[in-house]
């Protein structure tokens, strides 16, 4: 470092404190480091090292080792709880091995030996400085990344994913609990994932819990943990994954299907961030950000009793609702392109775009399983290299083969009563007229394993019974 005048002494020049109960010897650091252009404070104590700390929240510290009342030790985890940014300097004697060892722990940045050659201290200190900036320019860059990004992981131009977007960058930063509402396939998880990476938090863990997955006392044991002993197979201590989020992101998928006795429980975390876990004694605090998603109507399961008010008030700070594909066609031509790109670079395939021909089959296809479907077919259609698997894909199931009873599907308005009904209904007895099939064959295919059957198309358990009920399909065919 260039030697510099003490008047060049700027306000962002770095503030250090030195604390050494020899005041000679801070005396000393003081005016070598001032005369670089540093800030200098310094401190006879411990003590008074932190009174220092909290009132200038000084870049660097120089700690002595020994010293009488609280020790270099004690001061340095003190100093980290204080600010764990703040970097800190070991001044040590030599061979205190252990002591180095448990300061590393402690989160010192370096260490200078004593006696110690003033050069050998300047050396020391701009490396943790350089470090710290870096640091710092590191975690800009990666806010910079995050806001570019929001256009590159999710793709749409419609007005209706231009409101995703922007409710996203708007909200991601500011702590709120999100619930994101769509039909599957519409890229809640995608927008959950966003929303953690656009944050303060996106360095540290996003955890997803699918509550759909698991049956209540496992989905509990699962969120909150537990304690060894607390039911019969607890052979040992397992944290929950709120614990796991600490710092960082929650996000519980398919929300609705939590039971309903583990909600209020759900609800404590959400009011206090605080729970025990399962057979334990001790409560635990976690700083997480919470992010929710469903595929039902909630306003509905409140009103059948299966979703409390009180919790659906408390995931709802934010509501980003995502369209389904079919109401915003003008971004299926921008997926089309975005999946085939993904998958051409993936499968190392020349790609080739879609006929325009084909193109309007994929824009006015109805999409039933949303942008997920939509990124199978591509995926297909670049594994088998030709768009004619689109065609055949996409045809209705019963031109597709002959023998398919039609009977069983439902009623098919002719031209005459389709041109009566609303463009809305149109698409919902299209979409239906789609799902039947799959459901079908996924059933068969599982012999009506519905659990595999709901995995296989991408839905939870809960809403593959529903539909199997709502559609009348049996097991006759
Ligand atoms: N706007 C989009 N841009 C790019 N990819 C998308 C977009 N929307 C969804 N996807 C992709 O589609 C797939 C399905 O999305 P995602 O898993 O987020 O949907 P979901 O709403 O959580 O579905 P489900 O309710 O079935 O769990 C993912 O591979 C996701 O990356
Ligand atoms: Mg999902």
């Amino acid at each position: 470092m260039r030697k510099r005048d003490v008047d060049t002494v700027t306000d962002d020049a770095p503030t250090v404190l030195v604390v050494d109960d020899d005041p000679q010897l801070c005396w000393m650091v003081r005016e070598e480091l001032e005369g670089e252009g540093y800030h200098v404070i310094t401190a006879e104590s411990g003590a008074r090292a932190l009174k220092s700390v909290r009132k200038h929240a000084p870049d660097v510290v120089f700690l002595d080792f020994r010293m009488p009342g609280m020790d270099g030790l004690e001061t340095l985890k003190k100093v980290k709880e204080i600010d764990e940014s703040t970097d800190v300097i070991m001044i040590s004697g030599f061979g205190k091995t252990k002591t180095v060892v448990r300061a590393m722990q402690l989160g010192a940045s370096d260490f200078v030996n004593k006696p110690f050659e003033i050069d050998e201290l300047k050396i020391v200190l701009s490396k943790v400085l350089e470090r710290k900036a870096l640091t710092r320019e590191l975690a800009q860059l990666r806010t910079e990344i995050g806001i570019r990004s929001i256009d590159e992981s999710i793709i749409g131009d419609s007005p209706g994913i231009r409101q995703v977007k922007r409710t996203i960058e708007q909200v991601a930063d500011s702590g709120l609990t999100v619930l994101i509402r769509g039909e599957s396939g519409t890229g809640k998880e995608l927008a959950a994932r966003a929303l953690h990476s656009m944050s303060r938090r996106a360095t540290k863990p996003f955890i997803k819990v699918n509550c759909a997955a698991l049956p209540g006392e496992l989905l509990e044991a699962e969120l909150f943990g537990y304690e060894r002993g607390a039911f019969t197979s607890a052979y040992h201590t397992k944290p929950g994954r709120f614990e796991y989020a600490h710092r960082g992101s929650i996000f519980l998928d398919e929300i609705a299907e939590v039971p309903i006795a583990l909600q209020s429980k759900l609800l404590q975390v959400l009011e206090h961030r605080e729970f025990m876990r399962l057979g334990g004694k001790k409560t635990i605090r976690v700083d997480v950000r919470i992010v929710a998603s469903t595929n039902r109507n909630l306003q509905q399961e409140m009103a059948r009793r299966r979703f409390r008010e009180d919790l659906y008030y408390r995931i709802n700070e934010v509501m980003i609702e995502i369209p389904p594909l079919r109401e915003r066609r003008e971004d299926v031509p921008l997926l089309v392109g975005h999946f085939l790109r993904v998958y051409g670079d993936q499968y190392g395939k020349e790609i080739q775009f879609p006929s325009k021909e084909t193109m309007d089959t994929l824009v006015a296809h109805t999409w039933p399983g949303n942008v997920r479907e939509l990124e199978s077919l591509m995926k297909k259609m670049i594994v088998f290299g030709t768009e004619e698997i689109i065609a055949e894909s996409l045809m209705p199931e019963p031109f597709r083969h002959s023998g398919g009873s039609a009977e069983e599907e439902p009623h098919r308005p002719t031209r005459q009563q389709e041109l009566s009904l609303s463009l809305k209904e149109v698409s919902r007895r299209a979409a239906v007229e789609a799902e039947i099939p799959l459901i079908r064959e996924a059933l068969r295919r599982t012999n009506w394993n519905r659990t595999r059957a709901a995995r296989l198309l991408g839905i939870s358990y809960r809403s593959l019974l529903d539909k199997i009920k709502e559609y009348g399909i049996t097991t006759a065919e």
